[in-house]
């Protein structure tokens, strides 16, 4: 896989994550649904996991991923939240990272989001994105106004843009080839008023 793939979704690296640090509310997780937590250190390998069996990322491309998961997990990332979802077994069945744009007003982005392959279509992505929205709206308008979603126009990630128009997103912008040659990036909003 190319290093331009690694980019899907997670539309931004470890360094705009930074970046994010500089706003400056820490919105707490509420009303999660019983399955859903917030990531904690052992969930690292499972989510990497998540990333290596969807196809997101190769192997060789996955230091910028881990930095960012790792950063986020051991608060030095403290603007950045991951949740999981568990299954009826206890395993990690999805995972997702949300946070703020940095040069944005009350933006957030969810950067990433992915369901283990033999579980999808069973409502945990749903899930996952309606807990984020939840913990967003309970943080207030002064936290967050808007939530988006940045995905690639590929055949690949067909399911992913039928997922955010299916959970209430607008389908606002295109960024032609800005993942590569064809493979533009297309961008999500939802108001969370
Ligand atoms: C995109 C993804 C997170 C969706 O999670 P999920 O748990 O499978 O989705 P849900 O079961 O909550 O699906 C909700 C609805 O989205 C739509 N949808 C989800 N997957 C779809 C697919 N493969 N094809 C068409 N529609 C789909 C459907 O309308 C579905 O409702 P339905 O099953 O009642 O028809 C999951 O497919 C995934 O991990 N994909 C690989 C990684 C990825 O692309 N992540 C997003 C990167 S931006």
């Amino acid at each position: 896989m190319h290093a331009d793939e690694t980019a899907k979704c997670l539309a931004r690296g470890a360094e705009s994550l930074q970046a994010a640090r500089m706003n400056s509310n820490s919105p707490e997780l509420a009303g999660a649904p019983a399955d859903i937590r917030p990531a904690v250190d052992g969930d690292v390998v499972p989510i990497q996991g998540l990333a290596l069996d969807n196809g997101m990322f190769a192997p060789d491309d996955m230091a910028g991923f881990d930095e960012m998961l790792r950063g986020s997990l051991d608060g030095s990332l403290d603007e950045t939240r991951w949740i999981v979802a568990k299954d009826a077994a206890g395993r990690v069945a999805g995972a997702a990272c949300y946070a703020p744009e940095p040069f944005a007003d009350r933006v957030w982005n969810l950067y990433f989001l992915a369901v283990h392959p033999d579980q999808h279509r069973s409502g945990i992505g749903t899930t996952l994105v309606a807990h984020a929205e939840q913990s967003l709206r309970t943080a207030g308008e002064q936290v967050a106004r808007v939530l988006i979603v940045e995905t690639s126009s590929t055949d690949a990630y067909k399911a992913a843009r039928r997922f955010y128009v299916r959970e209430g997103f607008d389908r606002e912008a295109r960024i032609r080839e800005f993942y590569g040659p064809g493979d533009d990036k297309i961008v999500f909003w939802k108001s969370l008023r």
